[in-house]
């Protein structure tokens, strides 16, 4: 499974691209927004951290067709990896067709069905970004919805990736792990809930004590 980085803040970015193998970073404009900076410097500076191997996944604003078709061209072109995320909106989905046959890199995003999700797959998307939590917000089913997705893109051996985006808990990505979910797009504090356990802290602690009393204050095997 893919873990992909839904943030736009770079020490986050950072911190977690060292501690883990991250396969990309996805940002769409109210995350742009929130780290009140220029989109342009904004991508190449996560850009300097993650390297070109590291696919950047970044959001038109357009909703016109021929704006759209604009707008991802010059998202593409920022850089060597680079996703173009659109909107399935019909706009959204008439531009994703267009779109792959010139070779572009798209995410369809704000997926609420695997009725849209199929649809942009077979239209060329890259990746479908089903959105779990704010489906569950509305008391849908997040985790059913992709199930179906990743079932239906499976079941006709489709080349498309289900990006499971929108998580409130680390629960909601362990469901989705345990159906086959192809990738996952998670804000740090999700990753860092899946990283930690108090019980891990606690069992460091213990062996440093343990140690310690018999061998003495800064010991260590190699001194
Ligand atoms: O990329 C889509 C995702 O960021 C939406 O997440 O938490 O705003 O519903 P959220």
């Amino acid at each position: 499974m893919q873990l992909i980085l839904d943030t736009g803040n770079v020490e986050e970015i950072r911190e977690l691209h060292s501690k883990l193998v991250i396969d990309g970073v996805t940002t769409n404009p109210s995350i742009v927004a929130g780290e009140k900076k220029n989109f342009l410097k904004l991508i190449m500076e996560i850009d300097e951290i993650v390297g070109e191997a590291t696919a950047i996944h970044a959001q038109v604003l357009s909703t016109k067709y021929e704006d759209i078709i604009d707008e991802a061209l010059f998202i593409s072109k920022l850089r060597k990896n680079m996703y173009v995320k659109i909107p399935v909106t019909g706009d959204g989905f008439r531009a994703i067709k267009d779109l792959k046959k010139q070779g572009i890199k798209i995410t369809a995003t704000a997926i609420f069905t695997a009725h849209q999700g199929f649809l942009a797959a077979k239209a060329g998307a890259d990746y479908v970004a089903p959105y779990v939590n704010r489906l569950d917000n509305i008391s849908a089913d997040g985790v059913g919805t992709v199930r179906d997705l990743v079932n239906i893109i499976n079941t006709y051996h489709m080349d498309t990736k289900v990006l499971a985006a929108s998580f409130k808990n680390a629960q909601q990505v362990l469901e989705l792990m345990k159906i086959g979910v192809h990738s996952i797009t998670a804000p740090a504090d999700i990753i860092k809930a899946m990283m930690g356990h108090p019980l891990t802290d606690w069992s460091v602690a213990k062996f440093i004590e343990d140690w310690e009393n018999e061998f003495g204050k800064g010991t260590k095997t190699n001194r």
